[in-house]
Formats: C-alpha cells, structure tokens, sequence
C-alpha cells in the first residue's frame, strides 16, 4: 500500500464520496498507512476540506470534463477533487498542488491518466474566474449543501439558514470534556500549556476545553488515564441538563458511543443502564468507559423492546439522544451532507415517534426524560416533542433556558457555531405523579438550566 500522503487521501475520498462509506471509519482503516503524525493530519486534513466541499469541487470538475469520468475511475475524480479543494479551501501554492497531484498518479498506478490531471488543473487555474461565476448559478455548488437540505433549512429557519450554511461549511475547533471526576478544568488548561498546545476554557460550559488545533488524542495529557474526552461543547449540555441525583436509576437508551453515558458517570454515583441497538457501536462504549475507568450495565439491546432487556423497574432519569439526521452536526461529519437522503427524515421522524412513548412507562413518576438530538429540523424535534405532549400522556415539558439558542416549541434549539458549539436540539419532559403510581419515588429537582 502506497504512503504517498496525496494517494491516501484520494482514495479515502472516493470511499466515502463515491461509494458512501462513513469518513470515520475510512481514516479510521487509512491513516494509520502513514508513518509520519504530519502526513497524517494533512491527509486527514484534506480529507475533511473535501468532504465538505465535494458538492462545489465535483461540479466544477464537471465543468471542466468533456464528459464525466467512469466510475472506474473514481479515484482520479477525488484526487481532482481533493487537488480543487487544496487550492481553493487549503489555500496551497498551485505549483505545489498540480506537480504532487499529477504525480500521485503514477504512484496510485494511474499512471496513464497524467496528462489528464495536468489539463484540468491547469485549466481551473486559467479560467478559475469564469468557472467560479458558473459555479455559483448552481445552488448545491454554491452552499455546499444537497438541494433538500437547503429546502428543508430554509423552510425551518428562514432568518437563520445563512448562519447556519456558513457555519456547516466552517471547520469546528475541536472541543475537549475534562472529566472533572478526577481533574479541575482550570488545572487541565495548565496542564494541556505545559504539554504545548493551544487552548481556552469554553466561555460557560464548565467542562469544555476548547483546542486551538486538531490533535492525535495521544498528544493530550492524561488521555489514556481518562482525564479528558473529545466531545462537542453541545453535547456536554446533556449529562448537565439531564441532571441525575446521587444514587438514582438512569437509562440511556441510545447510547453509542458513549460520550453522554460517560460524562452522566463522571458527575457521580448513578446505576446507570446504557443500550445501543448496534454491537460495533456498543463496543465503542465499552472502549471509553474504560478508558475514563467508569462502570455501567452496558448492553447491546433494542430500546424499542424493552420485553428483552427492562427487568421492569422505573428510572428516575432516561436520556432518549435519538438517532437524527446529524443535521447540526455538519461541521464535524461533513460526510453527512453526502450520505442523507431526504427519505431518511420521514424514517428517522418515526423512529422517534415510536422511541418516546416505549420508554415513557419506564420513566418513574417526578423523573425526567431528556430528549435530545443534533437535528436542526422540527420534523424530528419540536414536532416530535409538541405531538407527544399533545396525545394527553402525564408528561409535563420543563422550560430550558442556554446562554445559546432559543426555545423551540417546547424544547430548546442551539444552531451550529452559536457560541461556538454543534447545533442541538433538547427538550426535559417530567412525568407527573399520578395514582396509579402512587408510593413511587419522587425526585423534585428542577433542572433546566445548568449546574
Ligand atoms: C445519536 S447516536 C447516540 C450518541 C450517544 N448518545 C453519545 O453521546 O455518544 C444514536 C444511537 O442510537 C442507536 N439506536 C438507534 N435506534 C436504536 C434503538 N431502537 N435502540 C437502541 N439504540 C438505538 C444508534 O445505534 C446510535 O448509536
């Protein structure tokens, strides 16, 4: 397998761009071909800028061609891609660009298709401005974002859907999650200064870090003794929101790949019960929960049959982060924007439908249940929540209030790069003590905003 930095990071693309695999798990399997951390991050690097930009830079090479490439040759349409989006989005010199690309393709055995490399790329360079006033007139090229997305956005959030494509389109700096079980967040800035890197406490999360520049988690101090996780500012909210007593029962009913079911474990002693429906994922669970040296009952389970794995006692907390269109999330899964079909919204919508009210009855009388998604469309996140409330069940919406975002229905939506986090969607249902649940634990918290 060839180390050339410009041929892993093409034939990563082709995966995940042509033929749909998932950006992780690709430089996840790819990466580790590269001896050096710096081709590592450059690839990485390109990687995600084209990912991002595949809607642009792959219409523009249409542009560019007398007629489209066969799929067999997919690999050269992402590395001319990926070599669009280094002059464009990486602002690499072009000389650089056009020489290492062409000769990616001897070093990939593409040799024959040289001179085709050079030709459009040296004609983008020539013509980059009249190609560029082309580009524009198409709406996909232009935003970066499929033609349904943009509808639906623009439908959701008519006044906001700029912000909202700049950010999607916008690298996100990467967030840490100190645990602060085992380390005070101001002595783990210290800590990540006397190591070299670059960082600021996230201005009102109180357990985010926020990194000047992406790192191999290795670099971080304390990383392998569980001082830290990588998570979004965004979703830190929810173990905070979500706010379990000392001692009480929670259920994480979608819980892979654990970073809420660890920071709910990092603020105190619960009998947590984390469930995921996927067993590559859930394993995924059981890497970080060791990592943080944390303990949960942890099980590979549907949360839609609860017959096979609910021993019938009530929980006084349930985090429902729903399976969603990863919507808000763009900035950091730019492969989303590629792999969402507009059908996924009416499928996934149903499976919310149907995951609140299952676990409702589990949800002990005076509890809360959290439900939480990283949507930004209403399909899955006030609708679900205002329909649910409206079928006369017991449940009682609790008001949430964020230094980001605004209330949405009976929920709380925080849009990408708001206070520079992930767009989220939150709403806290309570479940009113009723008769026949009368002698059942009470917890009267009222949470809704941070502590
Ligand atoms: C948004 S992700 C959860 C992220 C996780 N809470 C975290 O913070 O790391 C949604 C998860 O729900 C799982 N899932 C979807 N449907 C499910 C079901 N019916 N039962 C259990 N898990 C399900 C998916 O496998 C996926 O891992």
């Amino acid at each position: 397998m060839s180390a050339n930095p410009r041929v892993v990071a093409a034939r990563a693309l082709s995966d995940i761009a042509v033929h749909g695999q998932s950006l992780r798990q690709v430089l996840a399997a790819d990466l580790p071909v590269l001896e050096h951390g710096r081709d590592r991050a450059f690839v990485s690097a390109i990687v995600y800028a084209s990912t991002r930009s595949w809607l642009r830079w792959n219409a523009a090479l249409q542009l560019l061609l007398v007629k489209p490439l066969p799929r067999k040759l997919a690999w050269v349409q992402a590395l001319l891609v990926s070599a669009l989006a280094q002059l464009e989005d990486m602002d690499i010199a072009p000389h650089a660009v056009v020489s290492a690309s062409v000769d990616a393709c001897e070093a990939s055995g593409h040799g024959a298709q040289r001179g085709l490399v050079n030709a459009i790329l040296r004609r983008w360079l020539r013509e980059r401005n009249a190609l560029l006033k082309r580009l524009d007139e198409n709406v996909e090229a232009r935003f970066r974002l499929p033609g349904w997305l943009l509808q639906a956005l623009r439908r959701d959030w008519p006044g906001e859907v700029d912000a909202i494509i700049a950010a999607s389109n916008r690298e996100a700096s990467p967030m840490l999650r100190v645990n602060l079980a085992r380390m005070d967040r101001a002595q783990y800035l210290l800590a990540l200064d006397a190591a070299g890197i670059r960082a600021q406490l996230h201005s009102w999360i109180p357990t985010a870090i926020v990194l000047e520049h992406s790192l191999d988690v290795a670099r971080l101090p304390g990383w392998a003794d569980g001082l830290c996780s990588m998570q979004d500012g965004a979703a830190q909210l929810a173990a905070m929101l979500l706010d379990a007593p000392p001692n009480s029962r929670v259920l994480d009913a979608c819980a892979a790949p654990g970073g809420k079911a660890c920071h709910i474990l990092e603020r105190g002693p619960v009998a947590l019960t984390a469930l995921d429906r996927d067993l590559q994922r859930t394993q995924r669970v059981r890497e970080n929960l060791d990592r943080l040296r944390l303990t949960c009952d942890l099980r590979t389970a549907d949360a839609l049959q609860p017959d096979a794995w609910w021993d019938g006692q009530m929980y006084d907390r349930i985090l429902l982060d729903a399976p969603c269109s990863a919507s808000g999330v763009l900035r950091r899964q730019p492969d989303v924007r590629l792999h969402r079909r507009a059908s996924d919204i009416p499928e996934l919508a149903a499976q919310q439908r149907r995951l609140l009210p299952t676990l409702w009855p589990m949800l002990a009388p005076g509890g809360i249940l959290l439900y939480a998604t990283c949507s930004l469309l209403r399909a899955e996140n006030a609708q679900q929540i205002d329909g649910f409330l409206q079928e006369g069940t017991d449940a009682e919406a609790i008001p949430i209030k964020l230094p980001a975002g605004r209330a949405d229905g009976a929920g709380w939506q925080i849009l990408p790069g708001e206070d520079g986090i992930d767009g989220m969607f939150f709403a806290l249902l309570r479940k009113q003590p009723g008769d026949q649940v009368r002698g059942a634990r009470h917890i009267d918290e009222a949470p809704g905003t941070l502590n």
